[in-house]
């Protein structure tokens, strides 16, 4: 697991985009944190390494939101999906198991219909300012 400290939106989207570095076609990314923690600003960075042009804001009532690249990214919000039925989330396996690269912000609510490779990204706010965050990342096999 790797551990980051974030002190502003700009160094949120910094990691994301080193982060990045290391994906590849068919990695699944779960992203969860508070409302505003700064998710879809890590999914940006990710989105400039790609050379994705698509303005990429949280896809909260489409679900999901392609950004063509590089490699194509699937930026899916699934907040409002809570505790759904794995039949609910059969439109997702396509994406999940295509060729793409999925970034998911609020996993946690789909865990049961993700493969254990899911990448985990978590992100916290703290007590010592309101623009510092913890940064987690948890491959599978760390
Ligand atoms: N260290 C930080 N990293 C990221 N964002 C920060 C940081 N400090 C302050 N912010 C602010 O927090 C907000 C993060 O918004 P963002 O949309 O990325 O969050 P989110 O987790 O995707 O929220 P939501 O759950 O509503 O989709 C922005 O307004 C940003 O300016
Ligand atoms: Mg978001």
């Amino acid at each position: 697991m790797k551990t980051y400290k974030s002190q502003g939106e700009d160094e949120t989207y910094a990691i994301g985009k080193s982060f990045a570095a290391g994906l590849s076609r068919g990695d699944i990314i779960a992203l969860d944190g508070d409302l505003g923690c700064g998710k879809t600003a890590f999914v940006k960075g990710v989105a400039e390494f790609f050379g994705c042009s698509d303005e990429v804001s949280s896809p909260t009532f489409t679900l999901v939101n392609q950004y063509d690249g590089d490699i194509t990214l699937y930026h899916f919000d699934v907040y409002r999906l809570e505790n759904p039925s794995i039949e609910e989330c059969d439109w997702m396996d396509d994406y999940l198991f295509g060729d793409g690269i999925c970034l998911i912000e609020w996993a946690d609510n789909i865990s049961a219909v993700l493969p254990d490779s899911t990448v985990r990204v978590r992100i916290s706010k703290t007590a010592e300012d309101e623009n510092t965050r913890i940064i987690t990342i948890e491959n599978s096999e760390s």
